[in-house]
């Protein structure tokens, strides 16, 4: 399964699905995805009643547009199989499970969600912050399309736990490229890890706009406060519009019919240009930046 409409994804909200007042707060909020937690925002004793709240709120209706996720409990833990059973029933678009270590780990889950009900749509999202799974980027990458797998979420909260390293953002600029490497050598969606403090919106946006330069589709989040940030910096800015525009015109004109490369505002511009301007047009498109 391969996610083959493109939906933005530049505002992904986590909330602790234990939080009524957040779930209700989230129908009215501009993210583009909803992130239901039932992980490591809710207490022990907390766990079944998250995941009915959860479940609820899938089943409702009245969350309009915004993609829906549950973040379940790892793998190893007594509530996994219910969470994945009930996010799966209720038609979550998409599952999210957090420690993910390797290709196996993707196989075991994804064969769960088959004998549940081959025929649902709900996705496979993984959480990229163990160790053992940034060494095995790329097989757990290349199961993308044969199974659920989607997208990749980075979790840097618990990576530093792991590595006992600081939780200094210099740190994950490397693992942060091979992660997007991964993901976009087998099609999939990528997404930065969150920033913890939230009173902060010019750190915010320095993460954002560092994230967005590395190819990151957009950024987890963890307060209202950060939505608008992200779904500015993540879009597409009116310059980058106007000169994808300009290279889908030039390529257009019919003096340069057949051409393989052109110039454009002085500078050499290929066909690969014309296909990354006219996927920039069409994300500005699906956010309602233009109107045609
Ligand atoms: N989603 C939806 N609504 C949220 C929210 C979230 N993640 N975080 C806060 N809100 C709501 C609050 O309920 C409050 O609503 P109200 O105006 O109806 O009372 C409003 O936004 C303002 O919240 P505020 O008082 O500034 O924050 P807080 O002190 O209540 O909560 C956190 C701070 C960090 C505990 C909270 O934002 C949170 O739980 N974030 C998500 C944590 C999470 O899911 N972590 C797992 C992934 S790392
Ligand atoms: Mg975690």
């Amino acid at each position: 399964m391969t996610d083959k409409k493109y939906r933005p994804r530049r505002s992904c909200l986590y909330m602790p699905a234990s939080n009524k007042r957040a779930l209700e707060k989230a129908k009215s909020l501009p993210a583009d995805t909803i992130i239901f937690d039932l992980e490591d925002a809710v207490a022990p004793d907390a766990k079944e009643e998250a995941r009915d709240n959860a479940c609820t709120a899938l089943q409702s209706g009245e969350y309009g547009d915004r993609e829906l996720v549950v973040r379940v409990n790892a793998m190893d833990t007594p509530w996994f199989a219910q969470d994945l059973k009930q996010a799966c029933l209720s038609q979550a678009d998409a599952v999210l499970v957090p420690k993910i270590l390797n290709a196996d780990d993707i196989i075991q889950i994804t064969d769960f969600m088959e004998d549940r009900d081959a025929s649902l749509d709900t996705q496979l999202w993984a959480m990229i912050e163990m160790p053992e799974a940034i060494l095995k980027l790329g097989e757990i990458a290349a199961l993308a399309g044969q199974q659920r797998l989607t997208t990749f979420v980075m979790g840097f909260n618990d990576l530093a736990k792991e590595m006992r390293a600081d939780h200094d953002r210099a740190i994950f600029g490397p693992i942060m490229t091979q992660t997007v490497i991964a993901a976009r050598a087998y099609g999939l969606n990528v997404i930065d890890s969150v920033y913890n403090d939230f009173n902060d919106p010019d750190g915010l946006a320095a993460e954002c706009a560092e994230a967005k330069k590395l190819g990151f589709d957009g950024k987890s989040l963890i307060h209202p406060a950060q939505i608008e940030i992200a779904n500015r910096i993540f879009a597409p800015d009116a310059d980058e519009i106007a000169a994808a525009e300009k290279i889908i015109k030039a390529f257009a004109d019919p003096i340069n019919a057949g051409k393989g490369v052109i110039v454009v505002e002085g500078k050499m511009t290929e066909l690969l240009h014309l296909k990354q301007a006219k996927q920039l047009v069409a994300t500005a498109q699906a956010i309602g930046m233009l109107t045609e």
